[in-house]
């Protein structure tokens, strides 16, 4: 009987993922009350991470950025873009003047990252970098020009300013040697300044959750969260000064990088993982590191699915027990499969075809299956943000002090934009979190490139005009 196997299957995997304490079997999606007993630790985590005492050894580092102010939207000029760390790493040359309505032009290139240069010496990945730069520039013909640069790079940074970054830790698929407690404004102008053909300005390094915040912050004013969902997972958010104990002063907000990547890091999640998320873990190139990311973001997603099919085969509830070479392989099932197979129409036809490329031969109850195993998956994963969102738009609305929040989210990332249900799923969940709310989510417009490119407008701006 196809579909009491698929309901039992169902049970046996959400059983698995979601812990072995839960009260309702029968239920697939953990709890209204599990996302908010999550929602209220990672409250405070940020507190912690906040705090001169408890930061030092805080899993969630909330980073300050010394980025004072969202945009206004009258920024304008010539500026360059570098974005490295998510899916590509690429160069932008951005023009925003203001002819009576501001305009931006907007020409890029993506350039590759090979493995070998991710995993091999820093000095070897600036030197790629500055390498790019010069291409990018030469074609543009503005290698005799001087201009401002914006450096996005998607990793935790320990900043004293805007134009310095220290790398305090590689995540996802970087693990370059050398870089780690460097500088990486300085790295990158070392590697310009030996090549000797161009010259560079680099007035700023920003997270690119930060990036997300200020591109979407153009549009809207009410912007002041910035939220990625791709290849990692991570938000920042504008705190007001006198919660943030490692900045002097007082008076304003700032904009503080939270790291959730890293939240659980400290054994704080352990009774939510489960013996996916540690193999995961264990196979990864930081093991015991960014575990909520590990949960959450798209470089692991379709792996998270991979092991529990196996493990579902294994115990003969999958493909009558088959297993293939191409199912035991790391990386075989992607997480774009997972965005295929979660199509509501075609969905069940894409799982045949993925799973028969694996060679599983999958039976139609299979495919049902699989598609079943992935929903759960990728529900987690928006349910685990929203309780981190939940959570700092709940510090949000305290800090103003209303009852009513009004407030807009910028939003990027693969997962979240190729995902067909992932990103409504989150808005309702978040919204449930935050009663009373009027939560805008705003995709940032053509991703985090246009967003480095903006950052570095609206901080060349700063830098004369505005406080920074
Ligand atoms: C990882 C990085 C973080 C970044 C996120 C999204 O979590 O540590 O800095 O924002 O990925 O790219």
């Amino acid at each position: 009987d196809g579909s009491g196997k698929g309901a039992a299957l169902i049970t046996a995997v959400a059983k698995r993922l979601h812990n072995k304490h839960r009260q309702n079997e029968n239920n697939t999606f953990p709890s209204v009350e599990r996302v908010i007993n999550v929602m209220a630790r990672f409250r405070r985590e940020m507190k912690n991470g906040l705090s001169r005492d408890f930061n030092p050894t805080a899993a969630v580092k909330m980073l300050p950025t010394f980025v004072r102010s969202i945009p206004d939207g009258s920024e304008k000029g010539d500026f360059i873009a570098l974005d490295l760390g998510g899916s590509y790493f690429r160069i932008l040359r951005v023009k925003v003047s203001h002819e009576k309505k501001q305009t931006v032009q907007m020409e890029s290139e993506i350039y590759n990252t090979p493995e070998d240069i991710m995993h091999g010496s820093g000095t070897r990945l600036f030197d790629h970098v500055a390498e790019c730069l010069g291409d990018f520039m030469e074609k543009q013909q503005i290698k005799d020009k001087k201009l401002p640069v914006g450096f996005t790079f998607s990793f935790p940074c320990r900043q004293s300013k805007l134009d310095e970054g220290i790398l305090i830790t590689w995540t996802k698929r970087f693990k370059a040697s050398g870089v780690e407690g460097a500088d990486v404004v300085r790295l990158l102008n070392r590697a310009i300044k030996k090549r000797g053909d161009y010259d560079a300005d680099i007035m700023a390094v920003v997270n690119d959750t930060v990036g997300t915040m200020m591109t979407c912050g153009f549009d809207d004013q009410r912007c002041e969260v910035g939220l990625i969902i791709g290849t990692g997972t991570n938000a920042c958010y504008m705190e007001e000064m006198r919660h943030i104990d490692l900045v002097e002063g007082d008076e304003g907000r700032m904009c503080i990088n939270t790291e959730w990547g890293a939240f659980g890091d400290d054994g704080s999640l352990e009774d939510i993982r489960t013996e996916f998320d540690r193999e995961i873990d264990r196979g990864s190139l930081n093991p015991g590191k960014q575990l909520f990311e590990k949960m959450v973001s798209g470089l692991y997603m379709g792996e998270l699915v991979r092991l529990i099919l196996v493990k579902m085969a294994k115990e003969g509830l999958l493909f009558e027990g088959r297993i293939t070479p191409e199912l035991l392989t790391k990386g075989k099932f992607e997480t774009k499969h997972v965005s295929a197979i979660e199509k509501s129409k075609e969905g069940l036809n894409k799982a045949k075809e993925i799973l028969t490329r694996l060679g599983v031969e999958p039976s139609h109850e299979d495919c049902i299956a699989v598609q079943h195993v992935c929903t759960i998956v990728s529900f987690r994963s928006a349910n685990l943000v929203a309780s981190t969102l939940g959570a700092i738009l709940n510090q949000l609305r305290d800090n103003k002090g209303v009852g009513r929040l009004r407030t807009t989210v910028g939003v990027d990332g693969s997962l979240y934009k190729m995902h067909p249900q992932y990103a409504r799923r989150l808005h309702k969940t978040t919204r449930r979190l935050v009663p009373d709310s009027e939560v805008r989510f705003l995709l940032s417009e053509s991703g985090s490139g246009k967003g480095a490119a903006m950052v570095t407008a609206v901080l060349a701006m700063s830098w004369g005009e505005k406080t920074i």
